[in-house]
């Protein structure tokens, strides 16, 4: 019996590895995966080996290249929003470590995958729809559905008994539950449970105040080709780089924080405070590279989409027909999607000042308030109007002739 577990190195994947190998007797097999979460992986190693985990079970792998490459940017050609304001920063990462867990399955020959979501949360959903999808006859193990170690007490009391090493600051309840990575840092319970309070300013990781942000706005530049960003300020970057660029200026800026209450797909609500700098960048830049490559046709239609293709996303079917289906959809649309967007970010926004493109739709000749030299004949007008009003004039006369008046 062998099993997979996705191992941050943090106190509780590191209680779930011992109770793995403890109460189901099961070589643990470990996988830690760099997503730009900003902690160092070496520690992760370390705490793996100390628990008795063999080197050639314990796999660390930088995942930011492919997680922006092949998770972040197809879903912000859609431009992708859950509930009209959450960036899906977790839910977008889950599907990349669930298909690396399986990989390692079945490089390794375990029979099990493990994660450490819990069973109120959407984690567990998206973490094993995954699965399931890519290997159908794995076994998933989640030990926080399974376990009695309920309370912080049994659970610190379970790290002593097998000599788990546990941080000073880890002894006390953790203040709230972080997940974070390139895209965003999410936090939620504890101080954050009560919607109606204010969550207090120490929650915030990686952005600074907007209020204490630069009193000069600073403007960049972001170039995009087929609907993905591929340089700042016309310098080109790999993906991961340049999420990594756009976090820092939005750090600086105060840009992307949210607070929100979401509704998860167990059927709860629940309160999170999301930090998504860089990605609030990107999609205001995104939506104004759109604004003059995308037709009205095309761009109303994959706007329309969108809520369904977030709520796929949310709800853990990244590895489904139907979100495939959509994905094609959009990658369509986004195959003259290139140029410039110019951007002003100032406490706490960034807003698109500027774009221009080789593939631009905008015509200055026909939109002009000036003379037109005949580019457009406003005379069509006056027919146009007359036939989509027909069928406005045939119900007033209609309601007319029904009330008697
Ligand atoms: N509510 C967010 C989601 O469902 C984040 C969940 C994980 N975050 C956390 N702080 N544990 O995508
Ligand atoms: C968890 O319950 O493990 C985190 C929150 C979530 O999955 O929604």
């Amino acid at each position: 019996k062998k099993v997979v577990l996705a191992y941050s190195g943090g106190l509780d994947t590191s209680i779930i590895l011992k109770w793995l190998q403890t109460e189901y007797g099961c070589e643990v097999v470990t996988f830690t995966a760099d997503l730009g979460q900003g902690e160092e992986l070496d520690p992760a190693r370390q705490k793996a080996e100390l628990l008795g985990i063999k080197p050639e079970n314990i796999f660390i792998e930088d995942l930011r290249e492919e997680f922006v490459r092949d998770f972040v940017f197809p879903m912000f050609r859609a431009n992708a929003v859950y509930e009209g304001l959450y960036l899906l920063g977790t839910s977008i990462a889950r599907p990349l470590i669930s298909q690396r867990l399986i990989e390692i399955a079945e490089a390794t020959g375990a029979d099990a995958v493990a994660h450490g979501a819990t069973g109120k949360g959407n984690d567990q959903v998206r973490f094993e729809l995954s699965a399931y999808a890519l290997n159908p006859e794995i076994k998933v193990i989640a030990p926080w559905r399974e376990w009695d170690l309920t309370s912080r007490t049994k659970l610190l009391e379970f790290a002593e008994a097998h000599q788990i090493p546990i941080a000073k600051d880890k002894r006390g309840e953790a203040p709230f539950s972080v997940d974070a990575n390139l895209l965003h840092t999410s936090s939620e319970g504890k101080v954050l449970e009560d919607p109606a309070v204010e969550a207090p300013e120490y929650v915030y990781q990686r952005t600074d105040h907007p209020e204490n942000a630069p009193d000069s706005p600073e403007y960049i530049e972001i170039g995009f080709e087929k609907g993905d960003a591929v340089s700042i300020n016309g310098e080109a970057m790999s993906p991961a780089t340049i999420l990594t660029q756009l976090n820092e200026y939005g750090r600086k800026h105060g840009i992307g924080r949210l607070d929100f209450v979401e509704n998860r797909f167990v059927g709860m609500k629940s309160r999170g405070i999301y930090e998504t700098p860089g990605g609030d960048i990107l999609l205001e830049a995104h939506r104004g590279i759109e604004q003059i490559t995308l037709d009205s046709g095309a761009g109303h239609l994959k706007d329309s989409i969108m809520p369904r293709y977030a709520e796929l996303i949310y709800n853990g079917f990244w590895f489904s027909p139907e979100r495939e289906m959509l994905q094609a959809l959009i990658d369509k649309s986004q195959e003259h999607v290139t140029g410039t967007v110019r951007l002003k970010l100032y406490k706490g926004s960034a807003r698109t000042v500027g774009r221009w493109s080789p593939n631009s739709l905008y015509s200055e000749a026909h939109v002009t308030f000036e003379e037109d030299a005949g580019a457009y004949d406003q005379t069509d007008a006056a027919g146009f109007i007359q036939l989509n009003a027909l069928r406005l004039k045939l119900i007033a006369q209609r309601n007319k002739r029904v009330s008697g008046k």
